[in-house]
């Protein structure tokens, strides 16, 4: 066979998320766009703000020589710079640009990472549900990912995963305004959890790094600040994007930071500016980093995401589902009635709603919903919604 074995068998297993695409391209081609309510891809349904088309218009204007050339692997320094400003100022921790490497994607700085710290055989602890694609990120560099499932609040318990650490484990991985949750960590949670891996990290001799991958931060909805790992634990790395506030993620850019305190600190930076370059991305793309250069700070309208999410919840508080009110992204990990997140998935289906089962983020039971979509497709949900809770009664 000419395909990796490895390979083909994460085609098998991957991806609820694509399945569930799938699923609807066919639902669409038979009723219709409009008579499908697709609640299953992140992909934000805003337009990018102005600011951002301005931007484009000014960087397209630009004639100087070598704006499309090859440049440091770790980005263009002034970029850096800014966003280096940026990150002091919302984590609360000064540091430059040295620490700073801009990336593809918030995809491309957690590859960066995870190649940077595992040595073949390494754990890297993650809670669950959790973003599938930390599986394959891990697999990429040798690591195993070892999940550990959250409480009913969907707050890592921290007793829970102190357990859990051993002398293999060279990484935890957060995510948070989480996917699929919305859970969003306070400061005083990240503080507790910073002590837990200091304590460990002396008992089993080896620093735990921290990575925290925060592509929604802007995402929040005001009920709770989210808190920053650069004041919880010096050995963290942020690993982030423009693509889901600024509504770019075709864009590929993003950047990787790493605490100016981090163990190895200086060695951690080339280690992660080298694995840029090897792992074939080279430098995150010129002209996105040129434009986000210029953005620090703005968002797309989160207010249209406030708004849809409650409208979302109204229509499923009403149908009678339990689910937590998300406090940032805009996706909602509700109950899934009846407890087969499976069958709940396909009854949807039925009533022509895409939705994607809790397993395809290491949680059964339960099911997730994108509500970053037209309201039209949140109002049209609601009488499908209500029909199928009514057949699992
Ligand atoms: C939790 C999480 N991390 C990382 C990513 C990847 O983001 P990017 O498109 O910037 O690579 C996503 C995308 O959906 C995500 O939900």
């Amino acid at each position: 066979m000419a395909i990796s074995r490895k390979i083909l068998s994460t085609m098998e297993k991957s991806s609820w998320i694509r399945r569930m695409f799938e699923a609807g391209a066919k639902l669409k081609a038979e009723h219709g766009n409009d008579n499908v309510f697709d609640f299953s891809l992140g992909n934000p349904n805003l337009e990018p703000p102005r600011e951002f088309q301005e931007a484009l218009s000014r960087q397209a204007a630009e004639t100087s020589s070598g704006l499309h050339s090859y440049m440091p692997n770790a980005g263009y320094p002034a970029v850096r710079e800014k966003v280096a400003a940026y990150i002091s100022g919302e984590y609360g921790i000064p540091l430059d640009a040295g620490n700073v490497i801009m990336t593809v994607g918030a995809g491309g700085a957690l590859n960066v990472a995870l190649k940077s710290l595992i040595n073949h055989g390494d754990y890297i602890l993650c809670p669950s549900p959790y973003f599938m694609e930390y599986q394959f990120y891990c697999d990429n560099h040798g690591g195993i990912l070892n999940t550990v499932p959250t409480g009913p609040d969907f707050l890592p318990n921290i007793e829970r995963l102190a357990e859990e650490i051993g002398p293999r484990t060279a990484a935890l991985i957060i995510n948070f305004p989480n996917n699929p949750t919305g859970t969003v960590y306070t400061q005083e949670y990240l503080d507790r959890l910073g002590e837990m891996l200091t304590a460990r990290s002396r008992e089993i001799n080896r620093t735990i790094y921290l990575i925290s991958d925060e592509p929604y931060r802007k995402i929040v909805y005001g009920e709770v600040e989210p808190g920053s790992v650069f004041k919880a634990y010096p050995h963290s790395l942020i690993a982030t994007s423009y693509s889901k506030d600024l509504s770019i993620p075709g864009e590929r850019i993003g950047w990787l930071a790493i605490h100016p305190e981090a163990e190895d600190m200086k060695n951690l930076v080339n280690a992660a500016i080298l694995c840029n370059r090897i792992l074939g991305y080279v430098n995150a793309p010129a002209f996105m980093q040129r434009i986000v250069g210029e953005l620090q700070g703005v968002s797309a309208d989160i207010e249209v995401y406030r708004r849809k999410r409650d409208m979302i919840c109204d229509v499923l508080a009403d149908a009678g589902y339990e689910f937590t009110r998300p406090a940032g992204t805009f996706y909602l990990f509700p109950k899934a009635p009846g407890g087969d997140d499976l069958r709940l998935v396909q009854a949807l289906q039925q009533e022509r709603i895409l939705t994607v089962p809790g397993r395809g983020f290491g949680r059964e039971g339960f099911f997730r919903i994108a509500f970053c979509v037209d309201d039209a497709t949140i109002e049209g949900s609601a009488e499908g919604f209500k029909k199928v809770l009514r057949q699992f009664k």
